[in-house]
């Protein structure tokens, strides 16, 4: 796990003044989830240097400076659509992991009045108009959760064609890493899994994947559940959500034979929580070694890395 969440970037000299320094490795590697995609690594750190005055239990009038050069991470991150239920989750976790956020969509600032709200730039804009500029400049990561249901062709604009230009424009700006939250399979016949929704989805998917070959994730959720804002109320999706979790995994072995039956994910795929998956975004964020498609054990133990 990288420094970033802990380190502040905007103090770049730190004086200390102790009888002995204990060296620790800035980047620490956990065993942590490769899916599919050959490791590497990738660095988005800037030099800070730190003088260290060392006593030895001395006068301090006789103390001596080491300068040490350490590479410290920080981290921007751009939220599409973190207005939105899950992109809400994700701006509030990536602030308290001190994360730099910025957040796009068309209605900009939500109506949530938490002290978090403040740390987070709200910039209303569509993505397909965006001013890339004002945007992408200096990110290190981008976020998509830019999604959603309408007709035909609202689907195909929505849950494709955004975040394609989102990923395209990524790039370009030289953005190290982006992170879209698609959908899950549900273990549907295929004639289902070529409906306009899924095929849209998995558009913007291989997008991601082509363009971010070693760094792009894609986050495959089943229902998310949590507390829903719609017009200024609060749908408590978690009532149903949290016991259908709990009753699911302790069942797991009596339903894992039916698996194997299509759609039976609907019945008995677990549902995830929007906590967790927005902490397996911040876990995207600041590990390099996570990239590519992660199910729902996946997207919860990418979760349970960064829990504190
Ligand atoms: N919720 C679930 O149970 C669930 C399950 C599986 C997958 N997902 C996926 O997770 C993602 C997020 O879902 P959600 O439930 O959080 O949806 P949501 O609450 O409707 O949020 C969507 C966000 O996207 C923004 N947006 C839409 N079009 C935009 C555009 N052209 N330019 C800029 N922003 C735009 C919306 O804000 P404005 O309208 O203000 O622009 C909103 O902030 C979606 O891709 C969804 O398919 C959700």
């Amino acid at each position: 796990m990288s420094m970033s969440s802990v380190v502040p970037s905007s103090s770049p000299t730190i004086s200390l003044s102790s009888s002995s320094i204990t060296r620790k490795p800035l980047f620490l590697s956990p065993p942590f989830i490769r899916p599919f995609a050959p490791l590497q690594h990738r660095f988005k750190s800037r030099h800070v240097k730190c003088s260290y005055s060392r006593t030895n239990g001395e006068e301090s009038s006789r103390s001596t400076t080491i300068d040490v050069i350490a590479d410290v991470r920080s981290e921007k991150l751009v939220v599409l659509g973190g207005s939105g239920f899950v992109g809400s989750a994700i701006c509030k976790a990536a602030v308290s992991k001190g994360i730099e956020v910025v957040s796009l969509s068309r209605s900009g600032r939500p109506r949530i009045s938490e002290s978090w709200v403040d740390q987070v730039s709200w910039l209303p804009g569509d993505v397909f108009y965006a001013n890339w500029d004002e945007i992408l400049i200096g990110a290190t990561a981008v976020a998509s959760a830019v999604g959603g249901f309408g007709n035909e062709e609202q689907l195909k604009r929505i849950n494709s064609e955004a975040n394609i230009a989102a990923v395209t424009a990524a790039k370009e700006y030289g953005v190290p890493k982006f992170i879209l939250i698609s959908v899950h399979d549900y273990n549907l016949p295929p004639f289902l899994r070529e409906s306009t929704y899924f095929t849209a989805k998995r558009k913007a998917e291989s997008e991601v994947l082509s363009r971010y070959p070693s760094s792009g994730v894609i986050l495959r959720p089943t229902f998310v559940y949590g507390k829903r804002r719609v017009d200024g109320f609060e749908i408590p999706l978690d009532l149903v959500g949290e016991p259908w979790e709990k009753i699911l995994s302790a069942t797991e072995n009596f339903t894992r034979p039916l698996n194997f039956l299509p759609a039976s994910d609907l019945l008995f795929a677990a549902p995830v929580n929007v906590d967790d998956l927005a902490l397996a975004v911040i876990s995207a964020v600041t590990d390099d070694d996570m990239f590519g498609i992660f199910t729902i054990d996946q997207i919860k133990q990418a979760a349970k890395n960064v829990k504190v």
